[in-house]
């Protein structure tokens, strides 16, 4: 049965190749000062960059910059950030990169006029912002977090060894993003995979919740049998504008908070692999596969009958004369296959984990519940122990 909710997203999208056409119509609603914030330089390399700024020059703004945000933001970047932010007097964040630069804008962006240590407020205690924000706006520039058209800001503290995310409320999405499908044509194969199973894990984590027969278990079920198909083209062949258009209309609905309604939803592969990167610095979609497998052989039981439907409609395993277990157990293999297929690490070793470190794995891992197991300190040695 759907529970109680509300619906509300207010994030204008501009999608396909014109979308950058979009931000001749957004930035005349901001004032004059515009804070450019990006990654490590692709843009620059791709020609993303001069044709933003062409564009803000023409729409008469002053633009200061903030670049070099890195792959999992770090606490002291977002502090770098809030100081960039109050200097440059901004009147819009424009966040012009993937997950990791949108997540920034929107962290720097709740940060800037708060009275409190913004990592403590919101990262740790998980509150609202009660001050004045400054409006963020996105142009994506590879697939995978759904940050685009969400509330999520995802953090690492490297001193404390923590990453957490927070997912603010709707007045503080990005106001409007654009999604030209082609600007994702650029990102390395590594990259992209990784933004593939971020996508993937997404909806299985809302998916393997509760045990109703609910609309958005439907929608889901299509949503991961599109993913599946594009990504195999996708990764032949990184020019394919249909799967590559396919992938990031896929990625921001598996994260935009649409499917989560009237379901409880499990965070805990995010949670695990979070646990794992607040130690590695790893890349955010290989954490989550390398610990996906053990998670799920582990729970299979407690959540038999969606696992089993999960086998039938998403990967089309045959169920005559065959035990739910069995079929379970052979929509997990058919997913496994498709995972090393695509290339995806399947360990934590790979990823820089270490035995000797797990406790501190155990420890960082933050959400345990909303699964269909509770997972308890010695389920989530286990977990990493299998992940090695
Ligand atoms: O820094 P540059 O030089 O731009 O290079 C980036 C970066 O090295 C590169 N890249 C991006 N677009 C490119 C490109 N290279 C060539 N051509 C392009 N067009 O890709 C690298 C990775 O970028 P990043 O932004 O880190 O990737 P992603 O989009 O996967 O973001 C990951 C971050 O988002 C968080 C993750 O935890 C991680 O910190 N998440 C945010 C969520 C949310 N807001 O709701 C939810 C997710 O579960 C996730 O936790
Ligand atoms: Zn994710």
């Amino acid at each position: 049965m759907l529970g109680n909710f509300t619906y509300c997203n207010p994030t204008k999208l501009y999608f396909g190749k014109d979308a950058l056409n979009g931000l001749k119509e957004e930035l005349p609603k901001y004032g004059k000062r515009v804070l450019l914030v990006y990654g490590g330089g692709s843009i620059k390399k791709n020609g993303i960059y001069s044709r933003v700024l062409e564009i803000l020059q023409a729409c008469g703004k002053h633009v200061s910059e903030d670049a070099g945000v890195m792959p999992n933001p770090t606490v002291d970047k977002v502090y770098e950030g809030i100081a960039r932010a109050k200097e440059a007097k901004a009147d819009l964040i424009l966040a012009v990169g993937g997950g990791s630069v949108c997540d920034y804008a929107k962290a720097v962006s709740v940060s800037v006029n708060c009275k409190e240590d913004f990592w403590d407020k919101y990262f740790v205690r998980g509150e609202e912002p009660d001050c004045e924000t400054i409006p963020v706006g996105c142009v994506l520039t590879m697939v995978g977090t759904g940050s685009e058209m969400n509330g999520g800001s995802v953090i690492t503290n490297r001193a404390q060894k923590r990453k957490y995310g927070h997912v603010f409320g709707s007045d503080f999405y990005p106001k409007f993003s654009i999604l030209n499908p082609e600007f994702t044509f650029t990102v390395p194969k590594y990259q992209m995979v990784s933004g593939i199973y971020d996508i993937m894990s997404h909806i299985l984590e809302q998916y393997f919740s509760d045990t109703d027969d609910n609309t958005s278990d439907y929608i889901m079920e299509g949503l991961l049998r599109s993913l599946i198909h594009s990504a195999e083209i996708a990764v032949q062949d990184a020019t394919n504008y249909e799967a590559r258009s396919n992938l990031m209309w896929t990625a921001t609905w598996a994260l935009n908070t649409f499917i989560a309604k009237g379901k409880s939803t499990d965070w805990n592969v995010h949670s695990l692999g979070q646990a794992l990167a607040a130690y590695t610095d790893a890349t955010h979609g290989m954490t989550l596969a390398a610990v996906s497998m053990p998670y799920y052989r582990l729970i299979l039981p407690y959540g038999l009958e969606k696992f089993k439907r999960y086998a039938i409609h998403v990967w089309g395993v045959s169920p005559d004369g065959k035990s739910d277990e069995t079929i379970a157990r052979e929509g997990l293999a058919a997913m496994e296959a498709w995972m090393r297929k695509i290339g995806l690490v399947m360990n934590i070793t790979d990823l820089g984990g270490k035995r000797e470190l797990v406790e501190g794995y155990v420890e960082a891992t933050r959400d345990r519940e909303g699964g269909y197991k509770t997972l308890t300190d010695q389920d989530i040695r286990d977990i990493f122990q299998a992940s090695f």
